[in-house]
């Protein structure tokens, strides 16, 4: 098992983040212990210029999104952990798959509909191409699976598209190069969704800092955020169906039930029949309970720049090895003559 994925640099890391996907990386990580399996996780830095940013803002949130990753969990010992833009591989990777790709699946990528919306002659071309660079960072590795949320389903379905064509087209039937990864897909019931809306997801970009709560959060204001989030005034249901109607009660019994590592219907049997005036106390002490020495190490290690460069330093010498064998065949394969 090779496990590869990526995650925007957008800094300011929240609760969503947390249980959507980080959490989900850690206990791969730690699954590699019996399964024997290999963890790439790396910061799609490159990926983050595909839309207008400001460069200053890029740098910090990406040591301060490594700081987060470790203090989550990701032991770089175990994990291969590094940043896109010091394994200069990925871009050469999409280059040459820029050959193999086509236009056609590139313009019906939902993602890039969304967000060139009516704009799309004057959004970037790395918008357009965003894609292949993203099947770059996994086909580089051989990924056999790539855990990723549901909105980029659609983006793995291309890397097998292209790897598949690119074994027609430049491979010799019995010898394919690239292994078609699987996406590993969190159930609905890890969606995080906004403590102010039940119907949107939790999001860094809500102008409400209400809304999330962040890794970066002290206790006090966790405390406050879960006291002050919205609801309905209707006591717990004692069985899943009652949540059905009522997105905001589901959101923090669902995030209960991650947090604490249960099921919703175990958070329903303790819970039912009592208000969120028992509920949110206790939701919030379990909050501030799992988050403290997360919160804790982040803030420690955010100030340390010496020994984040360092991470990242070793983390892209471990991912060039690895990724050089496939990036010389491919340059073969394609009648590249490298010397
Ligand atoms: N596009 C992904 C996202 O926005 C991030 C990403 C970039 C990624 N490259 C990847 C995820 C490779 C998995 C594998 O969430």
């Amino acid at each position: 098992m090779r496990i590869v994925s990526g995650i925007q640099p957008t800094g300011n890391l929240h609760l969503g983040n947390y249980l959507g996907a980080i959490r989900n990386w850690v206990a791969m990580q730690n699954d590699t212990v019996t399964t024997g399996g290999e963890c790439f996780f790396f910061l799609a830095d490159l990926h983050a210029i595909s839309m207008p940013h400001d460069p200053a803002t890029l740098s910090a949130g990406t040591r301060e999104m490594v700081a987060a990753l470790v203090a989550c969990g990701i032991d770089p010992e175990r994990s291969t952990l590094f940043n896109q833009t010091q394994v200069p591989e990925h871009p050469q990777l999409q280059w040459l798959l820029n050959g193999t790709a086509r236009m056609g699946w590139l313009s019906r990528m939902t993602q890039f509909k969304d967000k060139a919306g009516k704009n799309r002659d004057s959004v970037s071309v790395a918008l357009f191409t965003y894609p292949v660079l993203q099947a770059a960072d996994v086909l580089l590795y051989q990924a056999t699976h790539v855990p990723v949320g549901e909105d980029q389903k659609q983006h793995l379905e291309l890397a097998r598209d292209i790897a598949q064509k690119f074994n027609n087209d430049f491979c010799p039937e019995d010898k394919p190069l690239f292994t078609l990864p699987e996406p590993i897909i969190p159930p609905a019931a890890a969606r995080i969704m906004s403590l102010r809306d039940g119907s949107s997801k939790m999001s860094k970009s809500d102008p409400s800092d209400m809304s999330r709560i962040n890794l970066v959060d002290d206790a006090d204001t966790i405390m406050n955020k879960v006291k002050k989030a919205k609801t309905d005034p209707e006591p717990l249901p004692s069985e899943k169906d009652g949540l059905e109607a009522r997105p905001e009660a589901r959101n923090l019994v669902g995030i209960y039930a991650a947090m604490a590592g249960t099921t919703v219907e175990q958070v329903l049997a303790d819970f039912g029949g009592k208000g969120f005036g028992a509920f949110k106390p206790a939701l919030g002490e379990l909050l501030v309970e799992k988050l403290a020495p997360i919160n804790a190490r982040f803030v420690e290690l955010k100030q340390d720049r010496d020994a984040l460069d360092a991470i990242l330093r070793k983390g892209a010498e471990k991912a060039r090895a690895a990724a050089a064998p496939t990036l010389a065949a491919t340059y073969d394969a394609l009648g590249l003559v490298r010397g």
